[in-house]
């Protein structure tokens, strides 16, 4: 039996207001059987559901079942396309249909008739947020009726006082005047086909409220708006459209203040006030050419988290402590008289005498105040602000209060959730579950640092960090591919990469090294995400959009140094936070020039594997030759005679392996002395931001994965397990955050909730579970799997849910028994490596010939399988095998 599945467009499953001219289709296949291939496939598109007269019935010669593009299909704009798809898989006779599945345009290049309409003056002057709103009458009975709505500022959508969406911090956030999206809404059953209000509260978010570094105000604009239209189709297929102009009414609302960092201010009294002081809205003029539908998934609501408990602290605070590090907002019961005000104030962490702690989020409130409206339970979220926290302080609240009042609920970008990894080891799965909730906290519509403090920028050093390990975890295309396009935007025209996308930096201030712009690994993330999202997801899209701002990166760094082929200049961030510097310093001692022309080697590497992608010849020719050029300045400069490096630190070596910037004898030589530097320091790491993703990597590709496996496990300062112990719930941005004698780094920098660390995830799952995609197959086509038993760890479950369908590897030791299982999805292929088998093979004490193809490495075998679950069972010794 084999079905085809899961159909997406556009990595989405059924999306509205979707303006891709050539979309691209996906599907996954399921099968009982083994060595599933598609061959051959089927594709219909109709603007029925019955598939009657299809408008697109192509069949194609092709094994790919990702990503194929529809071409040459014109589409109508506010149009529902249907689609499904049937394979071949070696033989004559076709599968089923799939079940259908659609995908609906909105604008295409159709103009908006709507207007931007804002509050007037005075309410829009003030800090509430205002409600705009239009009623109308319907008349008739309602087939069909979608809006499609955007903002300057965030919106809230509400039809006949419901809130429509389970969207928040809509239209998100992009480079605004290049890039605003909109979003589209089934809203059929909001309607009556009576009396209808339509309307949209405002409040400034990201484009107006106070942000960055300086909470300078009205970073984008002074004027909030908002551009709606409703297109309501009737039941005798007449339509009209509802649209925002200068007849739509203003009103304030209840929301006195809500800001992203400081939390918001309500007054419930004021619920019942609706229809005093109605003004009428203004109409703005703001251009609309640059309204693009959403390139992302929303943020909505993904899960809820009950408080553990309530305490009083040594200082007599009400304190709730929710049990983990979380991002989102606390939704709370209250009963108490008309007037009567609360207050919650979030916090991370307590300090040393178990108070709750406010230093680190520097002038980031973080706090809510409510006032009630009395007259019985009242129940509250806010509404245009999130924090960061697991503790909340509460502010005269009723005595009845009660544990069963709250309710944490968690808000991020809404990405499929592909990666599960689980061991023996208790601290490392909580190393994990730090991680994966990093990851939640921090992608909420952009990449940020950290969810906190007045900062929760898109630092580009740091997404880059951590993107293959956010990609493991979850299915980042849109989300990236999102992020991506406004770094092209705000990527300035000599090439630079601002520190931060959307660049609010170069808005507000350039405190740092007085540049707001271009260092290396932080400005690399234009290269190299592009890059890694073509490989994880077989995106060859994104490399074809992207390259220009590749190329314009590494020509951006070839202009900076004094010789072509060494960056040697300006200002550099270094290996952020490394430790082999004096302590509670920013930067590690690495040389930053070492630093600089080695991410300008391995960007330009991957511009040439780019461009061989891409088949730009002449591109090709040309930056293997600057390659080869910076390789010999970066040897000429940093390798010794003896073949050992002129910066002994252990991010200068990692970054020498990990971009191949030496040959294979000074490799060895390199890698025995990373060993050597990190037993100097008792087998700890002393990286930053720039080693420390690729530190592990190295060393269990050099021949060392049992000093990486140590790496991993040392419990005390500084390691990954340190904070761990330390009871955190997510990853610090510091590998002393709280410091071993129970002090916390500096209030000016300190976030308990910072992904870059998260780094070694890729380790875990690259590595330890063993699961890679074939760079030539990209998007786990043709599938790695080369897990390296390590760490003491006596078992490990791992799962990744590819484009393709779920990836499994697993596995055990009882005794020297070593068990693998595999899981390989139909319509891929994988070349798996079993550790230490060659000589049960060798033995005769493992069978591989109902596999197939098998080859000898070394201490391994390695066997090549199509799609099904597999087993392979032997006896390993480990320490043999030396891990
Ligand atoms: C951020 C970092 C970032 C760094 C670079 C910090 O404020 O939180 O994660 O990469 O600045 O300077």
């Amino acid at each position: 039996m084999i079905e085809v599945k899961n159909l997406t467009c556009e990595y989405f499953k059924e999306p509205l207001g979707l303006d891709t001219q050539n979309p691209r289709i996906s599907w996954q296949i399921e099968s009982d059987k083994q060595e599933v291939k598609q061959s051959a496939y089927q594709l219909q598109v109709s603007k029925k559901q019955s598939f009657e007269n299809p408008i697109y019935d192509q069949r194609f010669e092709s094994h790919e079942s990702i990503l194929n593009e529809i071409k040459d299909l014109k589409l109508d704009p506010f149009t529902r396309y249907y689609f499904r798809v049937k394979i071949w898989c070696q033989g004559e006779v076709p599968t089923d249909w799939s079940p259908a599945s659609f995908w609906e345009t909105g604008f295409m290049n159709e103009e908006w008739e709507g207007e931007w309409i804002t509050a007037p003056e005075k309410m829009e002057k003030s800090e509430a947020s205002p409600y705009l709103y239009h009623s109308f009458n319907s008349r008739k009975e309602i087939s069909q009726a979608r809006v499609y709505a955007t903002s300057l500022g965030v919106y809230e959508l509400s039809i006949n006082g419901s809130r429509v969406g389970d969207q928040y911090f809509s239209p998100g956030w992009t480079s605004y005047h290049n890039r605003i999206q909109y979003q589209a809404y089934d809203v059929t059953e909001y309607l009556t086909a009576d009396h209808n209000e339509i309307g949209v509260s405002l409040g400034n978010g990201w484009y107006k409220g106070p942000f960055g570094f300086e909470g300078k105000k009205e970073i984008y604009g002074d004027t909030k708006a908002a551009l709606v239209e409703l297109h309501i189709t009737y039941g005798d297929g007449t339509k009209v459209k509802i649209v925002t102009n200068k007849d739509w009414q203003a009103v304030a609302t209840p929301i006195l203040m809500s800001e992203i960092y400081h939390g918001e201010t309500y007054d419930a009294r004021l619920e019942d006030q609706r229809n005093h002081n109605v003004e009428t809205v203004e109409v703005v003029n703001y251009p609309k050419h640059h309204i693009i539908h959403q390139q992302n998934e929303p943020v909505r609501k993904i899960d809820e988290l009950i408080p553990l408990e309530i305490f009083t602290t040594r200082e007599g605070d009400t304190v709730l402590d929710m049990g983990q590090n979380m991002v989102g907002w606390i939704k709370f019961n209250v009963r108490a008289e008309k007037g009567h005000q609360i207050a919650l104030k979030h916090a991370e962490i307590l300090d040393e005498e178990g108070n709750i702690y406010f230093g680190n989020l520097r002038k980031a409130e973080q706090k809510i105040t409510y006032t009630c409206k009395g007259g019985g339970q009242e129940v509250f979220e806010p509404h245009f602000t999130f924090q960061g926290f697991r503790y909340v302080k509460l502010i005269n609240f009723p005595e009845d209060v009660d544990l069963s009042d709250f309710t944490g609920e968690v808000l991020h970008s809404d990405m499929e959730r592909t990666g599960d990894f689980e061991t023996s080891n208790p601290l490392v799965n909580q190393l994990h579950h730090n991680i994966v909730w990093g990851q939640k906290g921090n992608f909420l519509d952009v990449p940020t640092d950290c969810p906190q403090r007045d900062e929760r920028l898109g630092w580009t050093g740091d997404a880059q960090m951590f993107f293959k390990t956010a990609s493991y975890l979850r299915n980042v295309g849109p989300f990236f591919n999102k992020w991506l396009k406004d770094l092209i935007a705000d990527q300035l025209s000599n090439g630079g990469v601002p520190y931060v996308i959307p660049d609010i930096i170069s808005k507000t201030d350039g405190n740092l090294g007085g540049v707001t712009h271009s260092v290396a690994a932080w400005g690399d993330a234009a290269v190299i995400i592009p890059w890694t999202l073509y490989v994880s997801y077989g995106d060859k899209r994104i490399l074809e959009e992207q390259y220009s701002s590749m190329k314009a990166w590494v020509e951006y760094m070839r202009s900076q140094g004094e010789d072509e082929n060494l960056w040697d200049t300006g200002f550099q961030l270094g290996d952020w936070l490394g430790l082999d510097s004096e302590p509670d310093t920013y930067t590690g001692v690495t040389d930053k020039t070492l630093i600089a022309t080695a991410f300008f080697a391995y960007s330009t590497q991957i511009l040439i594997r780019t461009a061989k992608v891409l088949e730009l010849n002449d591109d090709l020719e040309a930056y293997e030759h600057l390659y080869k050029k910076i390789k010999d300045s970066y040897q000429d400069c940093f390798l010794k005679d003896n073949g050992s490096l002129q910066v002994q630190t252990q991010t200068a070596h990692v970054l020498t392996l990990m971009f191949n910037l030496v040959d294979k004898r000074s490799k060895e030589k390199i890698a025995a002395d990373l060993v050597t530097l990190i037993e100097q320091e008792g087998v700890h790491l002393t990286t930053g931001f720039v080693g420390t993703p690729y530190l592990n990597l190295v060393l269990s590709e050099n021949g060392y994965h049992y000093i990486a496996s140590r790496l991993f496990l040392q419990k005390d300062y500084p390691s990954w397990l340190y904070q761990v112990t330390k009871g955190a719930t997510t990853v610090w941005e510091h590998w002393d955050s709280i410091k071993p004698d129970g002090s916390f780094w500096s209030d000016d920098m300190n976030s308990f909730n910072h992904y870059a660390y998260g780094s070694i995830g890729e380790w875990m799952y690259k590595v330890l579970a063993g699961i890679d995609t074939d760079q030539t197959q990209p998007g786990y086509k043709h599938i790695h799997l080369a897990p390296k038993p390590g760490a003491e760890l006596t078992w490990l479950r791992s799962t990744y849910h590819s484009m393709y369908g779920e990836i499994g590897s697993s596995w055990t030791f009882e005794g020297e028994v070593f068990t693998y299982n595999v899981s390989i999805p139909a319509n891929t292929t994988a070349t798996v490596t079993l550790p230490g088998a060659a000589s049960p093979v060798k033995n005769q004490k493992l069978f591989l010939e109902a596999i197939g193809e098998y080859q000898f490495s070394g201490e391994n075998v390695i066997v090549h399988i199509g799609s099904g679950n597999y087993k392979f069972q032997y006896e390993y010794n480990v320490l043999e095998g030396s891990l």
